[in-house]
């Protein structure tokens, strides 16, 4: 088994490092992939835009035996189910990791114009609950997510392999 991660602004890749750590596990970026055989078993972990897992596209010819998703809802949103079909993951575990962001000011690029108008909408919404307020202050001030704990189900899975 190994780790192959795809990251934009190091919060799933401090998951990457960190699980590597923890297991012994090498670790390599979609960017490396030349560099292992395709029938090597793969846990992937990939950032969330808009619900899609960034770069498993890029695997599905690999041998995935687990997918990780990292974005800054509390937990996998709209729900695990959804993001399973989406990502076309089902039958392969999947796992959440809260990660985290940079405050929307500091973005560039498409990245910033999707959160804007994604900020925008939230702000419009007049049946705002906790959960929408957090959002819209997360993406507004950045925040970090990372958490060792939040790893322990993976953990828990990769000792039943
Ligand atoms: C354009 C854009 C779209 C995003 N869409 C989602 C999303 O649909 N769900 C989510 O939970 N997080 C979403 N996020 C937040 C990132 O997935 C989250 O910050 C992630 O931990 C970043 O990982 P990275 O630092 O490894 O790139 C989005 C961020 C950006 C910039």
């Amino acid at each position: 088994m190994l780790i192959v991660y795809e990251s934009k602004t190091g919060f799933t890749k401090r998951y990457a490092d960190m699980l590597a750590a923890k297991t012994g596990l090498r670790v390599f970026r979609v960017k490396e992939l030349s560099r292992i055989t395709q029938d090597e078993e793969v846990i992937f972990l990939g950032w969330m835009k808009a619900g899609k897992i960034q770069g498993l596209d890029k695997l599905r010819k690999y041998n995935i035996k687990a997918v990780c998703g990292s974005g800054t809802g509390r937990t996998a949103e709209p729900d695990t189910e959804t993001v399973a079909a989406r990502n076309k993951i089902k039958g392969i575990p999947f796992f959440y990791l809260r990660g985290g962001c940079f405050p929307l000011r500091e973005l560039k690029g498409t990245d910033k114009i999707m959160l804007s108008m994604f900020l925008k909408m939230l702000k419009s919404r007049k049946d705002k609950d906790e959960r929408l307020e957090e959002a819209i202050t997360i993406i507004e001030n950045g925040f970090d997510g990372v958490k060792e704990e939040n790893l322990e189900p993976v953990l828990e899975w990769l000792k039943t392999k």
